[in-house]
């Protein structure tokens, strides 16, 4: 097949388009950055676009013509930009992307539009009235794609920009298929995590997501932070799981995942980021012990003095996967502990390869 791959430079896509290559398709991948896509320049099955995809000369309609199948993952996906730029962002998220989806409407291409987990926003079991004899049951934070409610916070808490602009992309999209038979498939994945998730704060400012911040604290002795002290809870997916998963809708046998929506996570995976915290360090002392001179501490910060104002919170969301495993006889794999050491390893192998030395302790 000849795919078109949008935002192939980023986590989910460099993982993505290696893959693709390896099943022999044509790839065409569309990004602003190269630096994680590197590996895969030479495959001669693979043509690179740098682009800025909201640029004039940006042929989007010439690119989705050319093209078998659309797969977009372009979006500002890192909570710290939706606090520092929620118009940027809804634009980037809705706007932009409403123009690729609108392409595949108008030349008969399938898209498959990486949407996201933070769509289902809090369980009904945090919300203040709720009423429930055993608020702890993963019942209430289990989300199911076709029945699950969404409960976001207010407008104040502009965190929820990127979930809305996510979800009116579904809405629209679902919308296409339904008047005028576009076929798309929506995936929602349930925090992807694995080599090249983001950059380390020592290499690059930004904001990043969280197991960044904590590789760069066990790196270099400063605090790991934990949010309004890291009881809201993650269900990780190791991006090898996630790909698996993702291949199988890109081959779509039958047409199973024709105008479907997909949760892809690992429900047994489920941790809360203090938990996390400290796996991570015990993790750190016993597998890379050199650099682990001194673990660095673990401390408490609200949510307003470590993202701004506007700062709200997903407190827990467990993916109900039984449509994949039907629809793609698909299954995670991989355990918590193993997918942080084996993640860990790739951050502490280039942190060598760099040169990196200790950095002694401030914290
Ligand atoms: P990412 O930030 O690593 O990748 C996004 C890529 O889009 C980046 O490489 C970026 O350079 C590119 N991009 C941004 N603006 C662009 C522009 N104007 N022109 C061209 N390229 C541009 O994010 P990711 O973690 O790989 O996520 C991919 C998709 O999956 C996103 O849509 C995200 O919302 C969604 N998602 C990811 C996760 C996860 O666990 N990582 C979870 C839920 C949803
Ligand atoms: C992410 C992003 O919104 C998207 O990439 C994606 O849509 C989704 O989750 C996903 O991956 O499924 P979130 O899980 O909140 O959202 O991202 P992180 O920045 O990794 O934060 C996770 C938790 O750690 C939050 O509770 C946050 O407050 C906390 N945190 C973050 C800390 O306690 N300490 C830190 O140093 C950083």
């Amino acid at each position: 097949m000849k795919i078109l791959v949008l935002g192939a430079g980023g986590f989910i896509g460099c993982h993505l388009t290696h893959r693709l290559l390896q099943e022999r398709h044509a790839v065409t991948a569309v990004d602003l950055d190269m630096d994680k896509i590197a590996d895969s320049l030479n495959d001669p099955n693979l043509s690179f676009l740098q682009q800025d995809i909201r640029s004039a000369e940006w042929d989007l309609d010439k690119r989705v013509q050319d093209a078998d199948l659309v797969i977009d993952l372009i979006a500002y996906a890192n909570p710290g930009l939706y606090l520092i730029m929620p118009l940027e962002v809804f634009r980037l998220n809705f706007t932009e992307n409403l123009k690729i989806a609108e392409a595949c409407v108008r030349h008969g291409k399938r898209l498959i539009q990486f949407s996201t987990c933070e769509v289902y926003g809090r369980t009904a079991a945090s919300l203040k009235n709720a009423n429930l004899a055993d608020p702890e049951d993963p019942i209430h934070a289990t989300f199911s794609e076709d029945t699950s409610e969404f409960i976001l916070g207010p407008v104040s808490k502009h965190r929820w920009i990127y979930s809305c602009a996510k979800q009116l992309l579904e809405r629209v999209l679902h919308a296409y298929g339904l008047e005028m038979g576009f076929n798309y498939t929506i995936v929602r994945p349930f925090n992807f995590i694995g080599p090249k998730i983001d950059f380390l704060l020592h290499e690059k400012q930004g904001i990043p997501r969280v197991f960044s911040f904590f590789m760069d604290a066990l790196l270099n002795g400063t605090q790991m932070k934990l949010v309004d002290g890291g009881t809201n809870r993650r269900c990780y997916t190791y991006i090898e799981d996630g790909i698996e998963c993702t291949n199988r809708i890109v081959e779509n046998p039958g047409g199973v995942c024709d105008r479907q929506i997909l949760n892809i996570g690992s429900p047994q995976n489920e941790i809360s980021i203090c938990r996390m915290a400290e796996l991570m360090r015990e993790i750190f002392a016993e597998k890379f012990r050199d650099l682990a001179v001194r673990l660095p501490d673990i401390v408490s910060v609200t949510g307003e003095e470590f993202y701004g104002k506007g700062y709200d919170d997903s407190n827990r969301r467990i993916p109900d996967i039984a449509k994949v495993r039907t629809l793609l006889n698909w299954e995670p794999r991989t355990g918590i502990r193993e997918i942080l050491e084996t993640t860990m390893r790739y951050y502490v192998s280039e942190y060598r390869r760099n040169g990196g030395s200790r950095v002694p302790a401030t914290a």
